[in-house]
């Protein structure tokens, strides 16, 4: 398999573990130990905003779209959005994080504006991914050159962008993604429920 295609499966698999283990957290509520509750969303939204726009959208956007792009002009709208999506997604996890702490906060009158934007979020992102690998990664098998594919594998490989990544980053996200799965009350993680 294509190193390209491995990281961006791996990535999608972190991103998706996470939104899933959100989307278990909403669904199960703060019961009898709401700052738990609280502070492990907190963790889980944190790092699913933060994970993607250093790490995973920027190779895509760099990288990968150009390339597929040459080969077909025809998925320009498509690409166009995803790109679109790429940007939108920051200041969707930043409102998710407002909303959160207005519900932790303020109380209850909050929840509900919480949950639906916490639906619309995961839908969204679970879409984009959903996108990339059913309409851009199998066009990306049909049209790519060896050659194409040795460029993009490289940087893919090396996760080289000196504008949103520092070295050992990827060591450090996967750092957090198991503290925040460790807390996570059961029977998301091991924390204490
Ligand atoms: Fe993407
Ligand atoms: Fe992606």
């Amino acid at each position: 398999m294509h190193k390209t295609i491995q990281v961006i499966h791996d990535e999608h698999s972190s991103i998706s573990a996470m939104l899933q283990s959100m989307n278990l957290m909403i669904e199960r509520g703060p019961k009898d130990n709401p700052r738990l509750f609280f502070d492990v969303l907190k963790a889980m939204l944190f790092y699913i905003e933060e994970f993607p726009e250093r790490l995973h959208h920027p190779k895509e956007s760099k990288y990968f779209f150009p390339a597929v792009l040459k080969h077909s002009p025809e998925l320009n709208e498509t690409v166009d959005s995803l790109e679109h999506e790429h940007q939108r997604s920051s200041n969707m996890g930043k409102d998710l994080q407002h909303l959160l702490l207005a519900w932790e906060l303020l109380g209850e009158s909050r929840k509900p504006a919480f949950i639906k934007a916490a639906q619309e979020y995961l839908n969204f992102y679970f879409n984009h991914m959903h996108i990339e690998h059913t309409v851009i990664i199998p066009q990306a098998l049909k049209t790519l050159s060896a050659s194409e594919w040795a460029a993009i594998d490289f940087h893919f490989a090396s996760n080289v962008d000196p504008l949103s990544y520092s070295k050992g980053e990827d060591a450090t996200f996967n750092h957090l993604f198991t503290t925040i799965t460790n807390h996570a009350p059961a029977p998301i993680g091991l924390g204490d429920d």
